[in-house]
């Protein structure tokens, strides 16, 4: 009997990336993915912890997958990544259709832990030193991009941060892996790598370090860009920003999370930097590249930010000058170090303090975007907009969204486009109404 399954993905990239590990694991068992839950008689919902607002979204979704198993009783629930290894047994008491939990690292088991959860309810959640999926052939989505984990887990231990209890040690896949896995991926149509890693930049095999990785990936033909997420501040070596600047598939842009811009927050935090030392990494990337777009990661309210801390953490921003940024409300993980820290920033001030960054912020965005005006830039076509298909949209190489008017481009093409209009979050090309905006953000949902 041939198995449909469903799956759903929530939270960051490493999480795609692993939904198609999982998409690949379970085609290889005979499974086929269907696009709706009630064709499936396996779901899976592949979860994040990173906040407590994706543990309660998701709740919400699991209450609405629930009726399926209501409707077909042999349907099998799964509920994987970081917040199943989190949360662990606690989400089959508080959700008890749930049939399976797995964690990050019990993926390559995949079907013989659904054929176990069949029968009852299965609990997958050892964390492992060494689990890489190196060797795991992924089922990707089709497209221009395709992801590869090339570390897995995280070492760092940030105090607020939950990842390295739910992801485990730092560990690197097998320099000659990733490197087939680029090959793969060339072979199958994509244009574009995104090396993914909770500390992409910590990568070491042996002798290949993160800028030797990013060497060798250069050479790998078909691909147009190389790009990565997210790398530490602290693991930027000098060896990387030259590896950037010297191979030219590596776009420059990158995305360099900050945090905050007060040193004594970021101490608590323990980020390992100074304000200063990351304005000093800045510069050097910018000698080594100059006109690369930044963009970073900012939480406001960290227990201790003081109004001091805040507006420090402003004018870094306006001194750095990013040209987007994720900015984040602190949000208590329990069994991270800040959860038992005592809360100074109530909620009202949480918001106050992150309304005015992202407004400041879309301001920069919007000025920034707009110097783009007149210039071309280099776009890789993805696909047409979702409300006006004849304009498409791609990735810039400073990583900007870019519409333009659809004429012969095909998806992968790598075209130039000028730019003669600017949102906060997009570049136009000529020939795009302007005042559509929703076209534009739209895009981006
Ligand atoms: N609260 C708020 N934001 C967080 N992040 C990580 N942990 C938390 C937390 N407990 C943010 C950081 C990180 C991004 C992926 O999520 O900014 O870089
Ligand atoms: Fe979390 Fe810090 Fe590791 Fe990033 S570096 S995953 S924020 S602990």
């Amino acid at each position: 009997m041939e198995r449909r399954l469903y799956i759903e993905t929530y939270g960051c990239q490493m999480n795609v990336a692993d939904s198609e590990l999982m998409l690949g694991q379970l085609g290889r068992a005979g499974y086929r993915r269907v696009e709706r839950a009630d064709e499936a008689d396996v779901i899976l919902v592949n979860t994040c912890a990173i906040r407590e607002h994706a543990e309660q979204r998701i709740y919400g979704r699991l209450g609405e997958l629930t009726r399926h198993k209501l409707r077909r009783p042999g349907v099998v629930l799964g509920v994987a990544g970081c917040m199943a290894q989190h949360l662990r047994a606690k989400l089959i008491e508080r959700v008890p259709q749930v049939d399976l939990v797995v964690g990050p690292d019990g993926y390559r088991r995949l079907p013989e832990l659904i054929e176990e959860a069949r029968a009852e309810p299965t609990l997958a959640v050892r964390s492992s030193r060494v689990e890489t999926y190196g060797d795991l052939v992924p089922a990707r989505a089709d497209g221009v991009r395709a992801w590869v984990s090339i570390m897995r887990g995280c070492d760092k231990f940030c105090t607020f941060c939950i990842v390295p209890y739910v992801r485990g040690r730092e560990r690197s896949l097998p320099a000659g892996e990733v490197l087939r896995q680029v090959e793969h991926a060339a072979a199958e149509g994509f244009r574009e790598i995104v090396f993914l890693g909770q500390t992409v930049n910590a990568y070491r095999d042996g002798d290949v370090d993160f800028a030797e990785l990013l060497t060798r990936a250069n050479r790998i033909e078909g691909i147009a860009r190389i790009r990565f997420t997210s790398p530490h501040p602290s693991d930027m070596s000098d060896r990387a920003i030259e590896a950037m600047a010297a191979c030219e598939k590596v776009p420059p842009h990158l995305h360099l999370p900050l945090q905050s811009g007060s040193d004594s927050v970021l101490a608590r935090m323990r980020r390992i930097y100074t304000v200063e030392e990351y304005e000093r990494l800045v510069g050097k990337i910018r000698r080594a590249m100059p006109g690369i777009a930044l963009s970073t990661d900012i939480i406001v309210g960290f227990p201790g930010e003081t109004g001091e801390d805040f507006e420090a953490t402003r004018a870094a921003m306006e001194r750095i000058g990013y040209e987007s940024a994720f900015i984040f409300k602190y949000s208590p993980r329990p069994g991270a170090r800040s959860a038992d820290w005592l809360e100074t920033v109530d909620e009202e001030e949480k918001t106050r303090r992150i309304t005015l960054l992202i407004e400041e912020q879309k301001d920069r965005s919007l000025l920034k975007n707009q110097s783009d005006i007149d210039s071309t830039v280099e776009v890789l076509v993805e696909g047409a907009t979702r409300r006006t298909p004849s304009e498409w949209f791609g990735k810039s190489a400073h990583f900007k969204t870019t519409v333009f008017p659809h004429r012969a481009e095909r998806v992968g093409d790598l075209i130039s486009v000028r730019v003669a209009a600017a949102t906060p979050h997009a570049v136009l090309g000529e020939g795009v109404r302007a005042a559509n905006f929703a076209a534009v953000e739209d895009v981006l949902a």
